[in-house]
């Protein structure tokens, strides 16, 4: 039996009825089709799946979408107001941070979330922030570099 629910997603309020196990990642892919979300391993282990709930970041695999009643949630949409990106967004394509791209909105999510929380002191700094977040492509180097763009 589904039950309500109550989320500010990207700024909008949407009141819902979800099943009680859907994930939150489940709920904005095919309740609210916010795709940009993506969902890699499912279980923790990829980090692609990284969105903001109150501003932290979560892996929203993880996460049963109940638990967030009244919560706001953010995905790489709400990142950009209206054209214009995201400064992270704009240093992921200023340093070719991606490669095929499935992992990238979970890669920026993080990445603004290590910058507003003051985890980019270093290089050592934001590879520790950012190693649940994996790239099969490898584009790490170039991920670094972005953060690092932005944190200046
Ligand atoms: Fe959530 Fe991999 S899909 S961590």
């Amino acid at each position: 039996e589904k039950v309500p629910l109550s989320l500010k997603v990207n700024g909008v309020k949407q009141k819902l009825s979800v099943e009680p196990r859907a994930t939150l990642l489940d709920l904005l892919r095919e309740q609210l089709h916010l795709t940009g979300t993506k969902k890699g391993c499912d279980y923790g282990q990829c980090g692609a799946c990284t969105v903001h709930v109150n501003g932290q970041r979560v892996n929203s695999c993880l996460s049963f979408a109940v638990m967030h009643d009244g919560q706001e949630i953010t995905t790489i949409e709400g990142l950009a107001k209206g054209d214009d990106l995201h400064p992270m967004q704009e240093a992921f394509v200023k340093h070719d941070g991606f490669q095929c791209g499935y992992c990238t909105p979970g890669q920026i999510m993080s990445a603004v979330a290590c910058v507003r929380e003051g985890h980019a002191g270093s290089e050592g700094e934001i590879r520790e922030y950012m190693s649940g977040n994996i790239c099969r492509c490898g584009a790490y180097a170039n991920i670094v570099a972005a953060i690092q763009d932005v944190k200046q």
